[in-house]
C-alpha cells in the first residue's frame, strides 16, 4: 500500500473511534510514558500538541510540566518545518497555523530540538521492525527527526492497529525508537519490548 492510501484509510478508521475510546486509549498511553525512567529522567521534553483524533497529548504535555519538565511544543513554520517554543501551562498557548494551538513563547529556532533529552512525536503508523513513521504528509517531523542526535529517545504516539509490519518508507523517512500505544510501549526495531 503506498502512503497516500494508508493515510487515508487510517485518519478513516481515526474518525470512527468513539470520544470516549480515544480519551482512555491516551491516558493508557499517557500512563505508559510516564513510567518509564527515560522519560522520568527527562528534563527537556519535545512533544506536540495533538489535533483531531490523534492520542491526545494534552494531559502527557501538562503532566511533564507539572513534574519539572521543560515542555518544548513545535510551532509550524510556513515551509513546514517546526520551529519550537516551550509551554509554561495551559494558559501560555495560542491558535496557530490550521487552528493548531501554539506556545506564545519566544521562538527557540528550528534546531532548539537537538538540544530535547526526548522527544515526542505524531504518528499515523509505525513499522515494528525498522521504527519508520508515517506523518501527516508535510515531512514536519521527519525534519525535526533527522535533528535529533541517536542517543535521545524517539517515541510516536498511536492508537491501537497503527504499529504494523511494513510501512511504506522513503530515503527522508526518519524512524523512531519507541511507539506509545493504550498496551504500552514497543521498542521498535528489534522485534523486543522496551526494557
Ligand atoms: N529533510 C527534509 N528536508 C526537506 N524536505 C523534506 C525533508 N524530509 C521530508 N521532506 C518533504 O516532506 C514531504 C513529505 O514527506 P512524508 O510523506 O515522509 O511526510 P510525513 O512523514 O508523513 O510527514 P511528517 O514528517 O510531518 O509526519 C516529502 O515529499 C519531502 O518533500
Ligand atoms: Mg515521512
Amino acid at each position: 500500500m503506498d502512503k497516500l492510501k494508508l493515510r487515508a484509510s487510517i485518519r478513516q478508521r481515526r474518525a470512527s473511534i468513539p470520544e470516549d475510546e480515544r480519551y482512555a486509549a491516551s491516558v493508557q498511553i499517557r500512563e505508559a510514558l510516564l513510567d518509564q525512567p527515560w522519560v522520568q529522567m527527562a528534563g527537556l521534553v519535545a512533544c506536540y500538541w495533538s489535533t483531531g483524533a490523534e492520542p491526545a497529548t494534552h494531559g502527557l504535555v501538562f503532566a511533564l510540566w507539572k513534574h519539572g519538565a521543560t515542555v518544548m511544543l513545535p510551532v509550524l513554520r510556513d515551509d513546514l518545518d517546526l520551529d519550537w517554543a516551550v509551554y509554561d501551562g495551559p494558559d501560555t498557548l495560542a491558535p496557530g497555523r490550521f487552528g493548531i494551538m501554539e506556545p506564545v513563547d519566544v521562538r527557540r529556532g528550528v534546531d532548539a530540538v537537538r538540544t530535547a533529552a526526548l522527544v515526542i512525536v505524531p504518528a499515523l503508523a509505525a513499522d515494528r521492525s525498522t521504527g519508520v513513521r508515517l506523518g501527516q504528509g508535510g515531512g514536519s517531523y521527519d525534519r525535526a527527526l533527522a535533528r535529533v542526535g541517536p542517543n535521545v529517545p524517539t517515541v510516536a504516539l498511536l492508537h491501537d492497529g497503527e504499529l504494523l509490519d511494513g510501512v511504506p518508507a522513503e530515503p527522508h523517512d526518519r524512524p523512531v525508537r519507541y511507539a506509545a500505544l493504550p498496551g504500552g510501549i514497543v521498542r521498535l526495531g528489534e522485534g523486543r519490548p522496551a526494557e
